[in-house]
């Protein structure tokens, strides 16, 4: 199939790819013409593992190709889909602007029938807003051809991108059209591995369906942190908690690990939007508004327990004189995405308590040189930033602080103590090294 994706971003990057892996002919179009030079040049400008491989290959097999020239690209394209981002507006609600550009530029520059699938995390009427705004640029030209529009939102994760895509749980298809769902259905044939994962349903429970599958998982998540902090206060461990609930098959084992906090650019923005949606609609989404606001309050917890055990509160900055080495500034781990990260929260609260802070992170130094500048040291060694440090903080759980040098740990801080924000590390271990360890949710 021919098929057209505007942005060339995460969800834009890996849709193009691998849909040109299964053999379809596949133009990348983005606005941002200094990606697009580099894509042409091999140049990847995130870091997901498995991607570079994937675009490199389909390059040079000329099944994917990048553009900024948008007439070409829907021209040569029956199936057009869009990619671009939904930031959060001011008062929360996701932001239409770049979704409704890229179906303007559809409408001004087709010429046969063409099949508009959203991809992009949209609220519930988009295709309705989408539908219109094409319709009203093929009235201005006088012209009177079909199209059609689908919601197809994409659950991939960050740093599991690739796999996610290949390998989908399922994949959302939100339509009217009978014809529409069986060419939907042929161009994801190659994803469906052992059987059938393709659900089609009407457009506006696509669209749902999307925020409904974030909103509950960060649900999960704050009622994770919530019940850790408890755990903290009552002797309980919150690890042997999860393993307890997560064994019923009702539950599950996934997505309950308490951290610093959910990131990253989708569960903050989509439960802001599904909570003004509901506003919107005269509804309160209360169990949604305590999810956004424990999430808050949890990203100051790490930094509060630097502040408790190393601070002095007779001064105006406690943690002047300290020096604070933290592992992890992504949001999560096998990604360089810093946007919404807790990391942020966290390191902001120790500069503004006076503490001097090192960090490492084996892909996200140049985002983070953006959000802090010279304010804080950075080093590609996740020893190098140890020495003489008071604790170490655990901030992101990246693969390689899972099983790290535990006596060199030990001999490069001043006293052997780690704040871990992810649990990495066992108990009765830390206590064999002589670690003073504060995890979340157990007492170390
Ligand atoms: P992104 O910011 O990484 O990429 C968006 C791209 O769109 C940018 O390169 C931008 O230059 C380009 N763009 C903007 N206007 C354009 C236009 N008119 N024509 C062509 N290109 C244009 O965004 P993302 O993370 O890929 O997210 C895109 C959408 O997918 C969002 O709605 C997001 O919520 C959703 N989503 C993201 C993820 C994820 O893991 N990042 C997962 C699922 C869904
Ligand atoms: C999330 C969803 O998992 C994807 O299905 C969805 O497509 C995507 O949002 C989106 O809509 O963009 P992503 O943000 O890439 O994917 O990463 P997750 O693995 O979901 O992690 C999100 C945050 O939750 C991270 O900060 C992570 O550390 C945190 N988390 C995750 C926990 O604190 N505990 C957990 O048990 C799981």
């Amino acid at each position: 199939m021919k098929i057209c994706v505007f942005g060339a971003g995460y969800v834009g990057l890996v849709a193009a790819a691998c849909f040109a892996e299964s053999g379809n002919t596949v133009v990348a179009v983005d606005v941002d013409q200094a990606k697009i030079e580099g894509l042409k040049q091999g140049i990847i400008p995130i870091y997901e593992p498995g991607l570079k491989e994937l675009v490199l290959r389909n390059q040079a097999e000329g099944r994917l190709s990048f553009t900024t020239d948008v007439p070409l690209a829907v021209k040569s394209s029956l199936i057009n889909f869009i990619a671009v981002g939904t930031p959060p507006g001011e008062d929360g609600s996701a932001d239409l602007q770049y979704v409704l550009a890229v179906a303007r530029e559809i409408g001004r520059n087709m010429e046969s029938f063409k099949i508009v699938v959203d991809k992009s995390t949209v609220p519930v009427g988009t295709a309705d807003k989408v539908r219109a705004a094409l319709q009203e640029e093929l009235d201005k030209r006088g012209t009177s051809l079909e199209f059609d529009v689908v919601s197809n939102p994409e659950f991939l994760k960050e740093g599991a991108a690739i796999e996610d895509f290949m390998k989908p749980d399922r994949v959302v298809i939100g339509t009217d059209n009978v014809r529409t769902a069986e060419l939907m259905k042929e161009l994801y044939e190659p994803f469906m591995r052992k059987h059938n994962r393709l659900i089609v349903m009407d457009i506006r429970s696509a669209e749902m369906t999307k925020y409904a599958a974030n909103a509950m998982l960060a649900t999960r998540i704050s009622f994770m942190n919530q019940v850790a902090l408890l755990c903290e206060r009552m002797g309980a461990d919150v690890a042997a908690v999860r393993e307890g609930i997560g064994s019923d098959s009702r539950i599950g084992y996934d997505f309950l690990f308490p951290g610093p906090g959910y990131g990253g650019s989708c569960f903050p923005k989509d439960v802001k939007a599904l909570i003004r949606t509901a506003e919107e609609n005269d509804y309160d989404f209360l169990l949604l508004k305590a999810v956004e606001e424990v999430n808050e309050r949890q990203k100051q917890v790490l930094s509060h327990k630097v502040q408790q055990t190393l601070g002095d509160t007779s001064k105006d900055r406690p943690l002047a004189g300290c020096t604070v080495a933290c592992w992890g500034l992504s949001f999560k781990p096998r990604t360089d995405d810093m946007r919404e990260a807790p990391a942020i929260t966290i390191i902001e609260n120790l500069l503004a308590q006076g503490a001097t802070v090192r960090a490492h992170d084996p892909e996200a130094l140049a985002e983070a040189k953006k959000q802090f500048g010279d304010r804080i040291t950075y080093s590609t060694n996740q020893y190098d930033i140890l020495a003489d440090a008071d604790v170490l903080v655990i901030i992101t759980d990246w693969n390689e602080y899972r099983n790290p040098d535990f006596d060199r740990i030990k001999a490069e801080l001043k006293e052997p103590f780690i704040i871990d924000g992810r649990n990495l590390y066992k108990l009765s271990r830390m206590r064999d090294y002589g670690f003073r360890y504060l995890p979340l949710g157990r007492n170390g």
